[in-house]
């Protein structure tokens, strides 16, 4: 190769890698999306893109968005490119968003090629940190209950969170794992001693080593909006009641590890629209202790801390009880609200 076509190679290469952006928390020496939500983004001049998969580990569900219209849902994603129709000739934007969570799959992303020539794919300044289980996830959102979750089923762009990121045109990172508590995960027959959520979320994907992340500073969230406890309450049949001051004192500790990495951030904590105050007992009022005990939490932990109460949700519902697309899209307004009011947003 001549010196001159080598130099033009090599600033193509260089090009695409500046022109493209990964969405939420993804490793960019590893290229691989793990955790619900990431993806990779970019702009172009041309007709056509094609997003190279140099692996597909699993069962993983993608939507691929172009020009901000309603994304093409691909519920197994498998082959060698995910690849955009012939467009006209003009100027693209495409997103890739993966839907489904890492204990179904992941997908570790090779080259993207263009007929046509990469544009400018600017961050937003706002940022939003969202850490949560299978709420957050997106877990049988799609589903009508009753249904088996899938990852096909599994939809994070229609999250809360991710709608309200959408609306304040923010940035997202969503780390979020079903079953998974903040001092306890899922209440099963055999004791879940899996990873919980504060040590999970130091992980640079989900599947990597604890501690991996490296706290990249393109990324120091503004808001950090944790939606845990759901897991952490069930006990029916195979454990004790949760003790609530436990639970308080973990999401203080935990809040307060999050500041040490981001100390101007504000942080939303929201109740589970899963608990209700009439089940397993009138007597546990659920949904009330959750709010009792994130409020003790808000008022230790002083004024960048704020509680958002998420109604116990309707009838309606997805897979094994979740909230479904209509639950979420209602929470999303109010955590909209709440964070362009605290942030002046
Ligand atoms: C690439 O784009 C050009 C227009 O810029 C078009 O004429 C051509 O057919 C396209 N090629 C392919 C393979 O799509
Ligand atoms: C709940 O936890 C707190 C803090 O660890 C402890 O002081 C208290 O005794 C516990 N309450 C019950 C009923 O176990």
């Amino acid at each position: 190769m001549k010196l001159a076509a080598l130099i033009l190679a090599l600033s193509e290469v260089a090009t695409s890698q500046a022109a493209t952006r990964f969405l939420g928390r993804v490793n960019p020496a590893t290229r691989e999306l793990t955790w619900p939500g990431t993806g990779v983004c970019f702009t172009f001049t041309g007709t056509s893109a094609s997003i190279a998969l140099a692996s597909v580990n699993g069962a993983n569900s993608v939507d691929l968005f172009i020009d901000d219209g309603l994304p093409e849902v691909i519920s197994n994603v498998a082959g060698s490119s995910i690849d955009t129709s012939v467009l006209s000739l003009g100027e693209h934007k495409v997103e890739l968003r993966h839907r489904s969570e890492a204990i179904f799959g992941t997908i570790i992303l090779g080259d993207i090629t263009l007929n046509g020539t990469f544009g400018k794919s600017p961050a937003p300044s706002r940022q939003i940190e969202v850490i949560g289980d299978s709420i957050t996830v997106g877990y049988g959102l799609d589903g009508k209950y009753p249904c088996t979750n899938t990852a096909a089923v599994e939809d994070n762009p229609l999250t809360y969170a991710a709608l309200a990121a959408e609306s304040l045109e923010a940035d997202y990172n969503v780390i979020a794992w079903s079953g998974k508590g903040i001092v306890r995960n899922y209440a099963s027959s055999t004791p879940d001693t899996s990873p919980l959520m504060p040590e999970l979320w130091t992980r640079y994907g989900a599947n990597d080593a604890d501690g991996s992340y490296t706290f990249p500073a393109s990324w120091d969230p503004q808001a950090v909006v944790i939606n845990l406890g759901t897991n952490d309450f069930g006990y029916l049949g195979v454990r004790d009641p949760l003790n609530a001051t436990v639970y308080t004192d973990a999401m203080v500790d935990f809040v307060h590890t999050i500041q040490n990495h981001w100390p101007d951030a504000n942080f939303f904590l929201l109740t589970s629209p899963m608990l209700s105050d009439s089940y397993p007992t009138a007597a546990d009022a659920q949904k009330t202790t959750q709010r009792n005990a994130l409020q003790a939490a808000v008022d230790q932990i002083g004024n960048k801390a704020h509680l958002i109460d998420w109604p116990t949700q309707g009838p309606d519902v997805g897979c094994d009880y979740h909230p479904n697309a209509a639950t979420h899209a209602a929470e999303a307004d109010v955590l909209a609200s709440a964070i362009a009011e605290v942030l002046n947003w």
